[in-house]
């Protein structure tokens, strides 16, 4: 079959491999029919480097069709439509029973003292195959799945995999009260959809905050009261404020992460890092301080006092220095977390509908064949022809 596969520092290539069969009698194959680009994997395309190895399948968000199952699956059959979560959790364990499924005791990588395996992401977590292929092993798919029906459009559920259920949670830890104020750090997919859904749900003002244009505009339309960090970027804190009665917003969702604009420090730590043999960057990243803060920073500055951070933009650094002092002073809440897919999908289905009240089905800017993979993490990480959103069709 054709995937996607990790090759090196900004280096993805779509290469012939063998076709996954079932190895556990947990395990189904899916035929996959769409598979997104996420704003994650870029952070393997660029900083995680360390952790991927030449060959590595990269994506984890797809969706398709069910082609076997192995013998104790016993819910999915030859012909199911399902949509694949990011990560891998067992349904069972003490984990999924308190719905942390990105901690599920059955798939945790203890190797690295990490969470739930994740597809396509890095000896981190586990190292599984991923999803930017024309079909994928899913391990645990007795619960790994969330079965959609026959007849909408792929683009209707495919965000369940990870924009939809991490947007969702971002919103729900962030928890600003309907008559109040939420900033959103970055309006990329994760971003743009958090504040769909807080006013969705009825949150009175939502104040987006990027540095791309379109992304920027595309968060107006709907709703969104939106500031240019590259007008603001000294004092965004006190422009915030003036929006709030000098208080600050509410909640802060940082929907940013790793690699924030705007973070010299960290931007050195990480190319330092890229020119080290990989054991040794291995050992720093896990160690170190190595991420570009300042969009985690710019939340600490503007979430009013007692108010909450919920950070879904993805950290990676073992050390980052954190203002300790601001942070207790403030009296601030911090939530955080890769997203539980399904603790979310109830919530969610009723909303996608005919009616699409989040906009999933002009949600992505591109729709390219998986072989066009390569062009298109180029243009998804330097943002070129508008791109916000990539659904690649194997
Ligand atoms: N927690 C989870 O489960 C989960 C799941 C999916 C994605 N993520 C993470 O969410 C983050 C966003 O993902 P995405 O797909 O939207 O990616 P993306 O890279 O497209 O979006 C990030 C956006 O942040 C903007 N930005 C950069 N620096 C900024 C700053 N200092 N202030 C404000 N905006 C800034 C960028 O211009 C960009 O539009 C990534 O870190 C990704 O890894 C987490
Ligand atoms: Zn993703
Ligand atoms: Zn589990």
């Amino acid at each position: 079959m054709q995937a996607v596969t990790w090759q090196g520092k900004r280096n993805v290539q779509v290469e012939t491999v063998p076709d996954p069969t079932i190895e556990q009698p947990t395990d189904a194959i899916v035929r996959i029919t769409s598979t997104n680009i996420c704003g994650s994997d870029l952070h393997l395309y660029e900083t995680l480097g360390p952790f991927m190895d030449k060959g590595d399948i990269l994506g984890h968000e797809p969706m398709g069709i069910v082609e076997e199952v192995g013998s104790e699956v016993s819910n999915l059959r030859a012909g199911d439509r399902v949509v694949v979560p990011f990560q891998i959790s067992c349904g069972h364990c003490f984990m999924c029973s308190e719905h942390l499924y990105t901690q599920c005791e059955t798939t945790q990588v203890r190797d690295h003292g990490t969470g739930a395996a994740l597809f396509g992401f890095s000896t981190l977590y586990g190292q599984v195959p991923g999803g930017q292929a024309e079909y994928l092993r899913v391990p645990q798919a007795q619960f790994t799945h969330i079965k959609v029906p026959d007849g909408p459009p792929d683009e209707r559920f495919v965000y369940l995999s990870d924009v939809l259920p991490t947007a969702w949670q971002a919103v729900a830890y962030a928890d600003a009260p309907k008559d109040g104020t939420l900033a959103v750090l970055g309006l990329g997919p994760i971003g743009d959809m958090a504040c769909r859904i807080a006013l969705q749900r009825g949150v009175e003002r939502v104040i987006g905050i990027d540095l791309v244009p379109e992304r920027l505009e595309r968060a107006q339309a709907r709703g969104v009261e939106v500031i240019d960090l590259r007008e603001h970027e000294k004092d965004l804190g006190a422009v915030v404020r003036e929006m709030t009665s000098g208080r600050g917003p509410d909640a802060v969702i940082d929907a940013v992460g790793m690699e924030a604009h705007g973070s010299p420090l960290g931007k050195l730590a990480h190319q330092l890092t890229s020119l080290l043999p990989k054991k040794v960057a291995e050992q720093v990243m896990e160690k170190a301080g190595v991420d570009r803060m300042a969009a985690l920073y710019s939340a600490i500055d503007m979430v009013r006092r007692g108010g909450t951070i919920s950070i879904i933009g993805v950290y990676g650094g073992m050390a980052d220095p954190l203002p300790m002092m601001t942070l207790f002073d403030k009296q601030i809440q911090l939530r955080m977390g890769q997203a539980n897919v399904k603790r979310w999908v109830d919530d969610i289905f009723p909303l996608l509908t005919d009616d699409d009240v989040l906009g999933v089905e002009s949600f992505a800017t591109h729709r390219v064949p998986l072989t066009e993979a390569p062009e298109a993490y180029e243009m998804f990480q330097k943002k070129q022809d508008g791109a916000v959103k990539i659904v690649l069709k194997p």
